[in-house]
């Protein structure tokens, strides 16, 4: 991808009259990616629609998008080879920050197992990009094996599969660390609330 595609000269980037900030103001909340990363199992995606479930109840504009979703549509012509993760994940931050510009709090579930992957994401989205680390150990996600991925992956039946036969390189800078392998949902989802309130993206219970 990417080398030989020729930008056009002829295209302009068209602005909108109708700013990030003004449906930031109308919404009464901020725009961001909660960007949550972790192996397989480890909770990503229970936890980002539990969030999200939350903040709907308040108001909030939410989306996610999930990663095995985005692999029947915008990605389905993309492997699980280096060069395809990378693209994968470059078109789910681009897309992520579009949901962004439309003042949405955009909540993202990808394994996202590459330090410098997450790192392109971060430098594509900037402080709309907040890295959530479900801190499940491999021995949890591989005793929880919720889609028998594990089970297949040790019989040898799918390569490169994160964990086992392919590396998963945990961040040391995340924004929220939730220990998901040890704590209950309603925990971890109150923990991530609890930040979104102190960073001022969301408003307090107060109001
Ligand atoms: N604190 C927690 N946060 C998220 N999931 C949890 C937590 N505690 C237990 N779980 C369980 O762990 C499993 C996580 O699965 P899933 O969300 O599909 O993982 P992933 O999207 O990371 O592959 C679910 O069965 C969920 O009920
Ligand atoms: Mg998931």
């Amino acid at each position: 991808m990417g080398e030989g595609i020729q930008r056009s000269p002829n295209v302009v980037w068209h602005q909108s009259q109708v700013t990030r900030e003004l449906r930031e103001q109308q919404a009464g909340h901020r725009a961001a990616v909660l960007w949550f990363t972790g192996l397989s199992g480890a909770g990503k995606s229970t936890l980002a629609h539990a969030v999200e479930q939350r903040l709907h109840e308040r108001g909030v504009r939410t989306y996610v998008i999930d990663g095995d979703n985005v692999r029947h549509g915008l990605c389905r012509d993309l492997g699980f080879g280096d060069a395809d993760r990378v693209e994968n994940i470059r078109r789910v931050a681009e897309v992520a920050g579009l949901f962004v510009q439309a003042g949405v709090l955009t909540l993202t579930a990808f394994i996202s197992p590459f330090r410098r992957d997450r790192a392109l994401a971060r430098e594509l989205l900037g402080a709309d990009f907040i890295e959530i680390f479900c801190d499940t150990p491999l021995d949890v996600c591989e005793g929880r094996d919720v889609k028998g991925l594990y089970a297949k992956a040790r019989a040898g039946e799918i390569p490169s599969f994160t964990g086992i036969s392919s590396p998963y390189e945990a961040p040391d800078d995340a924004e929220i660390v939730v220990p998901t392998g040890s704590e209950p949902l309603a925990d971890s989802v109150q923990r991530v609330m609890d930040w979104l309130i102190a960073k001022d993206l969301i408003q307090g219970d107060e109001r």
